[in-house]
């Protein structure tokens, strides 16, 4: 059984983008906090409404409402998954330790410098399902706005504006310590240079998996 993976990094850090690799070249399934958070608001379902101002503020959603709807989603005995954006915080890390019992996992933290974070996210479009994700200026679309595989409009996301960015690094900032302190002492925690290229980090992830 192929092992579980856990993207940790900041906003723009790449876990989106390295996640859409791996899914096609290692058979592992993706789970995205914030894309389901993003489906329910999509939907205008009843969690949608009630979750929508906190994300566009850059603050997070209740831990047992993120939680509840990440566990709706696994099969762990059937699939092996990317967790991310998932944990955020050491109440998530718990979670997920529980929920992963009896299923290996490794955990990479994909660091990148903050300046060039404000310049990745500002310029990234997505399709509105957050599955395919480009950037203006080192991953365009080969016609403006459209996706190139898909077809659908590609939308920048409410919480990619400038101040909005800057709160989100706040919070990620305030609580990654302590995950990445948990996780090194479990010795499951794979530091990844994610200045790099795309292909490149995404060599030096799979080398560590398989
Ligand atoms: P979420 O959707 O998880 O956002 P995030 O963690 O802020 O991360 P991003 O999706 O912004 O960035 P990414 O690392 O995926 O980068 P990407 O690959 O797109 O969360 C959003 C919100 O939902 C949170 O603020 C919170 O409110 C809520 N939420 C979610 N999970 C939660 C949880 N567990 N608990 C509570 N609340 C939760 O890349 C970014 C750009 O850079 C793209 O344009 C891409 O093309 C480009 N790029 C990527 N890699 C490279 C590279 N190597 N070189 C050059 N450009 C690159």
């Amino acid at each position: 059984m192929k092992k579980n993976i856990i993207l940790l990094g900041a906003p723009g850090s790449g876990k989106g983008t390295q996640s859409a690799l791996l899914v096609k070249n290692c058979g592992l399934s993706h789970v995205s906090t914030g894309n389901l958070l993003r489906e329910e608001i999509e939907k205008k379902s009843e969690l949608g409404l009630r979750v929508q101002a906190v994300m566009e503020s850059g603050n997070l959603v209740s831990d047992e409402l993120v939680t509840e709807l990440l566990r709706a989603k696994l099969d762990l005995n059937q699939n092996a998954y990317i967790f991310d954006g998932y944990p955020r915080n050491m109440a998530q890390a718990l979670r997920l330790e529980e929920l992963l019992e009896g299923h290996e996992y490794l955990v990479f933290n994909l660091s990148i410098d903050l300046n060039k974070m404000v310049n990745r996210l500002t310029n990234r479009r997505s399709t509105k399902d957050g599955k395919h994700i480009y950037n203006l200026v080192t991953n365009p679309p080969k016609k403006e706005g459209v996706c190139d595989i898909t077809g659908q409009p590609l939308v920048q996301r409410e919480d990619d504006r400038e101040e909005v960015i800057k709160e989100r690094f706040e919070v990620f900032r305030r609580s990654t310590e302590d995950l990445l302190k948990y996780y090194s002492e479990k010795g499951r925690l794979v530091n990844i240079d994610a200045d790099r290229e795309v292909e490149v980090v995404h060599k030096n992830i799979v080398e560590k998996i398989c």
